[in-house]
């Protein structure tokens, strides 16, 4: 590790995949976790505040968990339980984890950053973009505090909510829309890049021979419960949100290419499509960094080493 540990705030939504990359954030010697906001997303606000603290109590970290929006910008929340199950976790039972924080994530947000130097602070979203989004549309003078924003989030194919959606792009495309338009350096997950990062019984399997330590078994036993996805031919199911954090300790790991990204607001079949022009044929300034490929061995190989040094 080079230069001292990056202050990071993580949105998140757990969310089966949102809770492998809380732990392995909070594993990580590279990021300095300072606040762990929550949105509904995946399941309700309540649930998701609930998931994201028990996820934070079982590693034994003490970081702030701020509940923030139920439901996006515009328009209604729709949870995603066939991939997560009702309770967020599909099934697997966690003890409860710390009180969440008594405060509202987007002004836990404003605060945290108007302590930060310029560029001081990486955001990363990994659920619906709603806190991100109201937390610099109240002050955008603040997005001079950032040094990069990082989300899981859009595809330049096929959707997996919609044909032409992902999920948290289609939760709230207005959010997703106003950090677009922030200028700050930005990197963008997509689906097609989540996809190589494909959770298979064999890789689980050698991930629990690592350890025995309470977050590694449970990380396992939620990447075995998650049924796998028919849209990548039954083979296993991506662990997206995973791939932020990933990018964020090693992006050795991937291959980049810098585009530029629309996403569609309006009311149709293609609310919430992200347009990522990867072949500069829009003319639009290419400013946002979209990881192109993954050594997936590799990643599997660090998600399982940081893992096992948890309790
Ligand atoms: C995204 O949607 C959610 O279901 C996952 O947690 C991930 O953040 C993938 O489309
Ligand atoms: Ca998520």
């Amino acid at each position: 590790m080079s230069g001292a540990r990056r202050p990071v705030i993580l949105d998140c939504d757990p969310g089966t995949d949102d809770a492998l990359a809380l732990w392995l954030a909070l594993a990580s010697p590279e990021i300095d976790l300072r606040m762990v906001t929550v949105v509904g997303g995946n399941v309700g606000l309540e649930r998701t505040v609930a998931n994201a603290a028990s996820v934070v109590g079982l590693s034994r970290a003490v970081v702030p968990v701020v509940p923030g929006a139920g439901r996006p910008l515009r328009g209604h929340f729709a949870g995603e339980v066939r991939v997560h199950g009702d309770d967020g976790l599909r099934g697997v039972t966690l003890p409860p984890g710390p009180p969440p924080v008594a405060a509202v994530a987007a002004d836990a947000i404003r605060a945290m950053l108007h302590t930060m130097p310029p560029a001081g602070m990486t955001l990363v979203g990994i659920g619906p973009a709603t806190n991100l989004a109201l937390a610099l549309a109240t002050e955008p003078e603040l997005a001079g505090k950032l040094r990069e924003i990082v989300l899981m989030g859009g595809a330049w194919g096929e959707g997996n909510w919609t044909p032409a959606a992902e999920f948290n792009a289609a939760s709230d495309p207005e959010a997703l829309d106003i950090l677009l338009a922030l200028g700050v350096p930005l990197t963008l997950l997509t689906l097609e890049l989540t996809s190589q990062a494909l959770v298979r019984p064999e890789r689980v399997a050698a991930m629990r021979g690592l350890g025995d330590g309470a977050c590694l078994r449970a990380a396992c036993d939620i990447m075995d419960a998650v049924l796998p996805s028919r849209r990548l031919g039954g083979k296993g199911h991506p662990l997206h949100d995973a791939c932020a954090i990933a990018w964020l300790i090693a992006p050795e790991l991937f291959e980049t290419r810098l585009v530029s990204v629309q996403v569609d607001c309006g009311h149709g079949p293609a609310r919430g499509r992200t347009h990522v022009d990867r072949w500069g044929r829009s003319g639009a300034a290419a400013t946002v960094t979209l990881p192109d490929t993954l050594d997936t061995e590799a990643f599997f190989a660090l998600l399982g080493r940081r893992l096992a040094r948890l309790p």
